[in-house]
């Protein structure tokens, strides 16, 4: 017996060694080869200041003399090519990589780096070049709040998500955003912000919607042009993103995009168009994907052909991270930079060059663009960053845009907006706590996130009492769940307490206590996952429930209903819209949440955010989800860190490992036009608490821009601002194309009851051309044109025709 249990113990005591030896091993390896691998390369700061003839200047590289890069009155370009002509061959190729993940999981040196960049751009210390750092991302930027041996904090302002901005369908407003966000980046020393989203919302399951602007090009062409602006005008850099057709997250890493060419053109690729016209971003991040068999970052076609020949880009491109296989082939296609670089990228890349298979010539072109951002930035220019930007301004900021971007679906007899002083019931855990934004790289660290009861006590309602012990009791008896995911863990897990489920008494109760229920509905998803119809897409049976026997116990006593959707992406409300009086979508609006809607249902800010995504009757109609995947399966930790391998041929999955995008241009509106669908909610959909006129419409061509004009009239009792959207529509057209298409929006000022304001659109000729398969060219068909200007896709209100 002793032997056998000696035996056990000494297999065990084996056992436990090899465990921690593999351990140990693997530490090892993920440490040099993805953390810690440049130690040769370590930031030179001490720079001495020199003045040669008046002229003072850092001795970048130490050789006592102004070299022409160190010169900053010369133009970027000179300095550039000077520097270049500097560099050993080993210095440019470690340069096309980043410096691998340590900052990015906070493992860096008290005192150096940046803990929570996701990246850098490595630093050449002979040269005296510095580390750029790059952080994510499209809602604010997302670095470590604390710092170890550190007192101070480095919270960032969560600005409301990009859908959220979008529905704003103002582009002053989202440029003051980004140029908040821009700012707390300068402050904060991040040189590139790793946003905004620009993948169109294909189908309402994909898990990163929140982060995205529409299922339309041009409304997220424009927004994201405006948020590109705003940040770049701190002299910071974005980083436009995913570089395309990056619409779902399942094996996002693997997944074939099987696309035409006329839907890549017109709906995919549309939006980053408009945004490198209008805003030529510092950077674009390649995606994971492949389109049509080809990773996007190793496609010559997209990112050398398309995106700098047609398109003139003149910025860089970076991969997502740890994006692409092929490092010769990425550098060769025109993707400059390898992030977050790992050590065997930096060897493959040696390689490639040694075997001839990676030229001098592709090396410098990337490294040239490099530079130049190297010397656009902040770093460059030496600025002293103080980590102390005005959070309290920017939240200011949050809360106003958040508003304006909040959609009312529905206003029975004027239910909103609420009397003064009401005692109000909140009902659904969400109510008590806010979802200020999706998980993953898109989340921010904030300081705290203002919840709806906060809010309407702020805003001077009572908070019923029933209803708060309610949710007390609820959170007590489920501790566990209610402990907010930290760290990495929240990277990949969405929080998401369980929902109470209320008697009838409860109900009655507070129905009796009360003149107003407030029902939350939340909704949280983010990277790495896709979403899905069951009790996500669809509304649980739970919350079905809540929303019926609430509205049956309030309208008994004649008080009603208001639901709030605090959601990143569509969600199903056809089923249940009849019931409450109104509902409010508020997207997830960043930290002061619970403050926007608030001034939403308080009437302070009358609601002006209309839809941009349209919310069909049911998942089904949407018909991209016969090729989307619906299982809603979640990237695991390992995936995330060894990466998804790409499955044999024969052994791939529909709608995993490749999607077919069948609907081709029809997204959104486009396809429910076209096959006469009626919907729960349409594009461009949202009401007031006042009503506009639309008037005096003036149609004329001049050279090759149509310009539009009409007069916009308040004829409610409300001060408001209205979206005018104009869609341009080509009656007997010859080709297959969509009844009608947004191609120009203008948010109105602030109008007051009876006020008016003349609004001019000036749409160029080019915008109404389709992309023609059989020639590969754009193609402007002659003929008839309407044009019809509306308050959303499916409230047309005046139309002109115009000849082209
Ligand atoms: C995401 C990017 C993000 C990057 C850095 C990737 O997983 O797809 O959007 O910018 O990580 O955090």
């Amino acid at each position: 017996m002793k032997k056998t249990f000696k035996i056990i113990l000494k297999i065990l005591g084996v056992f436990i060694i090899l465990l921690v030896l593999a351990g140990a091993i693997g530490w090892f390896y993920v440490k040099s080869n993805l953390f810690n691998f440049e130690e040769d390369y370590t930031q030179k700061l001490d720079f001495k200041e020199l003045t040669v003839n008046d002229y003072t200047f850092l001795d970048r590289n130490g050789n006592g003399k102004l070299d022409i890069y160190e010169d900053d009155r010369k133009s970027i370009n000179v300095r550039v090519e000077d520097v270049l002509s500097q560099m050993t061959i080993e210095e440019k190729i470690h340069l096309l990589k980043g410096s691998g993940v340590a900052s990015a999981i906070g493992s860096v040196k008290p005192g150096e780096g940046i803990p929570g960049a996701a990246g850098t751009i490595v630093p050449t210390p002979r040269l005296g070049l510095p580390t750029v750092y790059l952080s994510d991302g499209p809602a604010g930027l997302r670095i470590e709040p604390t710092r170890k041996d550190d007192d101070k904090t480095y919270y960032c302002t969560a600005f409301p998500v990009g859908t959220l901005l979008a529905s704003t369908w103002n582009v002053d407003l989202v440029k003051e955003v980004g140029n908040a966000m821009g700012d707390e980046a300068k402050k904060y020393g991040i040189d590139v912000i790793l946003g905004p989203g620009m993948n169109i919302q294909r189908n309402p399951l994909c898990g990163r919607n929140f982060e995205y602007y529409s299922e339309d090009p041009y409304l997220s062409g424009f927004i994201g042009a405006a948020m590109v602006n705003g940040i770049e005008s701190n002299g910071v850099g974005t980083s436009v993103k995913h570089f395309v057709a990056n619409n779902q997250e399942t094996k996002r890493k693997v997944n074939n995009a099987i696309v035409s060419e006329r839907a890549l053109r017109e709906i995919y690729l549309k939006g980053f168009e408009i945004a490198v016209k209008k805003a030529q971003p510092w950077t674009i991040m390649s995606s994971y994907n492949k389109v049509n068999g080809t990773y996007t970052s190793e496609s010559e076609k997209l990112l050398t052909d398309i995106l700098r020949k047609d398109w003139k880009f003149k910025g860089m491109v970076m991969s997502d991270w740890f994006g692409g296989s092929n490092v010769q082939a990425m550098i060769s296609a025109g993707n400059d930079l390898l992030e977050p670089g790992t050590n065997k990228q930096w060897k493959a890349l040696i390689k490639a060059h040694k075997d001839g298979k990676l030229t001098d010539k592709d090396i410098d072109k990337s490294v040239r663009r490099i530079l130049k951002l190297i010397f656009k930035s902040q770093k460059m220019k030496n600025y002293k960053f103080g980590n102390n930007p005005d959070l309290k301004s920017h939240a200011n900021i949050t809360r106003r845009a958040a508003s304006e971007g909040m959609v009312l679906l529905k206003n029975k007899e004027k239910t909103l907006p609420l009397q003064s002083k009401l005692n109000v019931a909140l009902l659904g855990v969400t109510s008590f706590d806010f979802i200020a934004g999706g998980t993953g790289s898109g989340d921010v660290n904030e300081a705290y996130t203002v919840s709806l009861e906060e809010g309407m006590k702020n805003a001077g309602y009572k908070i019923n009492a029933t209803a708060k012990n309610i949710f007390i009791k609820h959170k007590e008896a489920h501790s566990k769940e209610f402990i907010k995911p930290k760290g990495f863990n929240a990277m990949l897990t969405a929080y998401s307490p369980p929902q109470i489920s209320y008697t009838n008494a409860e109900l009655n109760k507070m129905a009796s206590e009360s003149q107003v229920a407030i029902i939350t509905i939340g909704r949280n998803a983010g990277e790495g996952g896709d979403r899905k119809e069951k009790d996500d897409f669809k509304l649980t049976l739970t919350e079905q429930k809540m929303i019926k026997n609430t509205c049956t116990a309030f309208h008994k006593e004649g008080k009603p209903v208001i639901v709030v959707l605090n959601v990143g992406s569509v969600i199903e409300t056809a089923s249940w819209k009849s019931q409450p009086d109104a509902i409010l979508l508020a997207w997830q609006e960043g930290q002061e949440g619970g403050n926007s809607v608030a001034d939403i249902l308080s009437g302070k800010v009358n609601p002006s955010g209309k839809l941009p995504m349209t919310f069909a009757n049911n998942l089904n109609d949407y018909a991209s989800n016969k090729n989307f995947p619906q299982d809603g399966k979640k990237t695991t930790l390992i995936d995330l860190i060894l990466g998804t391998k790409e499955a044999p041929e024969n052994d791939k999955i529909r709608n995993k490992d490749y999607t077919h995008y069948d609907e081709g241009i029809y997204v959104g509106y486009r396809q429910f036009d076209k096959d006469k669908l009626d919907v729960s909610y349409p594009f461009g959909y949202g009401l007031s608490y006042t009503q506009f006129k639309f008037s005096n419409l003036v149609t004329s061509q001049e050279n090759d821009t149509i310009k539009v004009s009409l007069k916009v009239t308040n004829i409610g009792n409300y001060t408001g601002k209205e979206v005018v959207q104009v869609y341009a529509s080509k009656g007997n057209s010859k080709i297959d194309r969509p009844i009608q298409e947004l191609k120009s929006f203008v948010k109105t000022d602030n109008l007051k009851s009876g006020d008016a304001q003349d609004v001019v659109f000036k749409i160029p000729v080019y915008d109404l051309r389709y992309w023609n398969e059989e020639t590969n060219a754009w193609t402007l068909e002659k003929g008839t044109y309407s044009i019809r200007v509306g308050s959303s896709s499916r409230d047309i209100r005046i139309k002109k025709e115009i000849e082209l």
